[in-house]
């Protein structure tokens, strides 16, 4: 299996009146200037996803992992809430997990002082209970300091792209010669 490598950009926070667009926008202008990166965006606002588990699979949770399941890696764009990622991103997180699993995961996270360092700690836990691969590239964000502004976190983007598109062709082909085992 070939072809560009398909990466889905999670934008983490429903909150409204998000600063999330505005970070994810920059993030994804760097994304797609890149050679064979297919970007999906996946918008958890956009998703009608239950905050209490229901027994049959909605629509919306349908909808939510058929759009993981397509992807060969992920990146998560997450503020920083009280040392830790939003609620609604730990939800949507919770909907899938076969679809997760052994792709590739990397974060740009944002906040005020800590610059969503803890939000990334905590999710980098996470992805790896389900099976997802961490790549060490961050990019971590300090909105009441300089943004997105300056080249360190352009610089930043770029280095984990890196790392997650090797570990995305990596886990790509190995997917393809045998099943995961988990
Ligand atoms: C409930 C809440 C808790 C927050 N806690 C932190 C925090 O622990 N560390 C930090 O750096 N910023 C914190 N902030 C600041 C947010 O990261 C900042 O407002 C950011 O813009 C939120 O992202 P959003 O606008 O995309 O939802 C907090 C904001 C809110 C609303």
């Amino acid at each position: 299996m070939g072809g560009p490598v398909r990466v889905a950009v999670i934008i983490g926070s429903t909150r409204e009146g998000r600063a999330g667009e505005d970070v994810a926008r920059w993030f994804l202008a760097l994304a797609r200037g890149r050679d064979g990166m297919d970007v999906d965006v996946v918008d958890l606002a956009a998703f009608d996803l239950p905050a209490r588990y229901e027994c049959e699979v909605t629509p919306g949770v349908a909808a939510f992992t058929a759009r993981v399941d397509r992807a060969d890696a992920f990146v998560i764009v997450t503020p920083e809430y009280n040392h830790s990622f939003p609620a609604p991103l730990k939800q949507a997180i919770d909907y899938a997990y076969d679809e997760w699993q052994a792709k590739p995961v990397g974060f740009v996270a944002y906040g005020h002082g800590s610059e969503g360092l803890y939000a990334i700690e905590h999710l980098r836990t996470i992805c790896t209970e389900l099976h997802m691969v961490p790549v060490r590239g961050r990019v971590n964000l300090d909105l009441l300091g300089g943004g997105t502004g300056g080249d360190g976190p352009a610089r930043a983007a770029e280095a984990m792209l890196d790392q997650l598109t090797w570990w995305a062709l990596a886990t790509r082909e190995a997917r393809a010669v045998r099943p995961y085992v988990s």
